[in-house]
């Protein structure tokens, strides 16, 4: 197979990991890379087999590449996405596919109006063993009909030298959240990969509670499903050890994923139909306990994603995770801080223009906020302001 020439643009850790992951591929070569910050550049200088620029511009009109890499911070993410389509080339986008739902609209059209180029985004925990089997579980009616979900996701602990390690870091205008939409992708694209995208969203979120930071870093959110399920979502960056338990509650039992293993508890009948026939007034059914065996974490998830990406840009077949499916996550997200932030109900589709402006007002007012606002955001103030 010729090896798909690739370019990278955003050469900060997650470009330069790429880089290397693909340095391990036998499907892609990378033969251009693209960063502001000359000083990024420095280790592929003397590389005369890979192209460098410090314009996107020129990157995209001069570059030899066939596909791109998106991993520069995430507001650049729709209108790199965008040029690299309009200039012929595949995409893959790092997570999250933007800060705001409006915002990715022109590059859903982009993608409409370039069906024949592969789009792909960077959801690299789609390939983690246990992830797959829940996904498997759920798709082949294993659990039966699910009726509460319940993530606990707070071990995405964070210093605050890592906030201070990049400029647009934790702040409105150069990252436009916080846990939601930087560590939590990965959760919210699974939780609507597994359960789909619920109806309304309620939430209760804290600016800076750990950190001395701009933008969320605890939340804790209720869902409500089409089907009249409901969910509970809490993430946190100020937590150790923290935790990552995902419990789902179904007829045929309970599914609970924790500390990287996969654990059934299955009812011999399920509960709906043993709640209807059974004449015991407190029994409940006989219940097995299965350890499934599906590995919690994969050392190569990254390197999957992109080999993926290309196999299908040379042979076709289905992408890990197609590009088109990134606006999902991100909508969630959006609903649970805009729930937060005005105290109030969400339901979905979430109004676009609304979050906009929200985050527009949190952008203007960052400066001060940061010294005014560290404690919880339910405030009539919030209220009224946003
Ligand atoms: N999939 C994952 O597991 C994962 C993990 C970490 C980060 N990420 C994502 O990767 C992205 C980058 O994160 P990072 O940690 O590598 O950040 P980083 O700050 O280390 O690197 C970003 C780089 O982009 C460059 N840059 C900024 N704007 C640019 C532009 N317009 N054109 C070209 N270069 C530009 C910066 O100079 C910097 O070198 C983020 O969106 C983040 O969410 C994904």
């Amino acid at each position: 197979m010729d090896k798909v020439k690739t370019g990278i643009i955003g050469l900060g850790s997650m470009g330069t990991a790429h880089m290397n992951s693909i340095g391990q591929l036998n499907n892609s070569v990378v033969t251009a890379v693209c960063d502001i910050d000359p000083e990024r550049l420095a280790t592929v200088r003397d590389r005369k087999d890979i192209q460098t620029f410090t314009d996107p511009d020129k990157f995209f009109a001069e570059g030899d590449m066939e596909a791109v890499v998106v991993a520069t911070p995430h507001y650049d993410h729709p209108p790199l996405g965008v040029k690299a389509l309009e200039s012929g080339r595949h995409l893959l986008v790092e997570k999250p596919v933007g800060v705001h739902k409006k915002m990715v609209q022109p590059l859903l059209d982009a993608i409409a109006a370039h069906p024949g180029q592969v789009a792909a985004i960077m959801f690299n925990q789609r390939t983690i063993p246990a992830h797959r089997k829940i996904k498997q579980l759920i798709d082949n009616g294993e659990l039966g009909k699910i009726t509460r979900v319940n993530w606990i996701i707070s071990d995405w602990f964070r210093s605050q030298t890592y906030y201070n390690s990049g400029g647009w870091r934790a702040t409105w205008a150069g990252e436009g959240g916080g846990v939601l939409l930087n560590q939590c992708p990965h959760q919210l694209d699974l939780m609507q990969w597994f359960f789909g995208m619920p109806k309304r969203v309620l939430a209760m979120g804290t600016i800076a509670k750990y950190h001395d930071i701009e933008v969320e870093d605890e939340l804790t959110a209720l869902l409500e499903y089409p089907d009249g399920a409901t969910g509970v979502f809490v993430a946190s960056t100020g937590e150790a050890p923290g935790t990552n338990r995902l419990e789902i509650t179904c007829d045929r039992g309970k599914l609970v994923y924790e500390g990287g293993k996969l654990q059934f508890s299955r009812n011999e009948i399920p509960v709906s139909k043993f709640s209807a026939e059974t004449e015991l007034r407190f029994g409940t059914p006989d219940c097995w306990d299965v350890t499934i065996p599906a590995a919690g974490t994969n050392p190569t998830q990254h390197r999957d994603v992109l080999d993926n990406f290309f196999n299908v840009i040379r042979e076709g077949g289905k992408l890990i995770a197609p590009l088109l499916e990134g606006i999902r996550s991100l909508e969630l997200g959006n609903a649970m801080l805009m729930a937060a932030l005005q105290n109030r109900e969400v339901t979905l589709p979430i109004d676009g223009d609304a979050f906009e402006t929200m985050l527009e007002k949190l952008i203007t007012s960052s400066t001060s906020r940061k010294k005014a606002f560290t404690g919880k955001l339910n405030t009539d103030e919030f209220n009224t302001s946003f």
